[in-house]
């Protein structure tokens, strides 16, 4: 799919897990090691988004792994989203999670959940994905709330 917010035309594409890398280091993984458990494992969904055909300024990955709020098969985890802060409110973010429901559908999930840092929750909100659990703490990062998305999305 492409758009073109600003300046630019952004695309999203499949990609590898390094091309993921530098902007999961920039905005997310502070001092952490950049990679996340399970980025090379064959299911491990990758998505970028380019500027202009180059420049990845938002990135994010899907992975089959069981819901901690919900029984039953079919559910995916979305974990490494960032996009650039050059970017941010031009609808990158959303049109990058968009491209991953409906891969994550089209494998046969049926639910999509995260760990969402309290800062964007706003953000999955008006995306569509709704709060099921109580403020928890997740290590370094801080205050998280779990929240997920069922496919279909009606
Ligand atoms: C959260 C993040 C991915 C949002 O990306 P983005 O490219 O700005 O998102 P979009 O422009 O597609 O936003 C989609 C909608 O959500 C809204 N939105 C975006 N970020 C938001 C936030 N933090 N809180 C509330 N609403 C937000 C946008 O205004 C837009 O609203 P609209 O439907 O009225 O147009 C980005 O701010 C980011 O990378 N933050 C730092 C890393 C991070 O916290 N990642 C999530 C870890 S769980």
């Amino acid at each position: 799919m492409s758009s073109e917010p600003g300046a630019g035309t952004i695309t999203i594409e499949q990609v590898d897990a390094p091309a993921t890398y530098a902007l999961r280091a920039q905005e997310l993984r502070q001092g952490r090691p950049v990679e996340i458990d399970g980025d090379d494992a064959p299911y491990a969904l990758h998505l970028a988004a380019r500027l202009d055909g180059d420049e990845v300024v938002g990135v994010v990955r899907f992975h089959p792994r069981d819901c901690p709020w919900r029984e039953g098969e079919g559910s995916w985890q979305l974990r490494g989203m960032a996009t650039d802060p050059r970017v941010r409110g031009l609808g990158v973010g959303r049109a990058l999670v968009a491209a991953g429901l409906t891969r994550v559908q089209a494998r046969g999930g049926d639910l999509v959940w995260c760990d969402a840092r309290k800062a964007a929750v706003g953000f999955y909100q008006r995306i569509g994905f709704t709060i099921v659990t109580a403020e928890y703490d997740l290590r370094p990062v801080g205050p998280h709330v779990g929240m997920l998305i069922e496919l279909p999305i009606r």
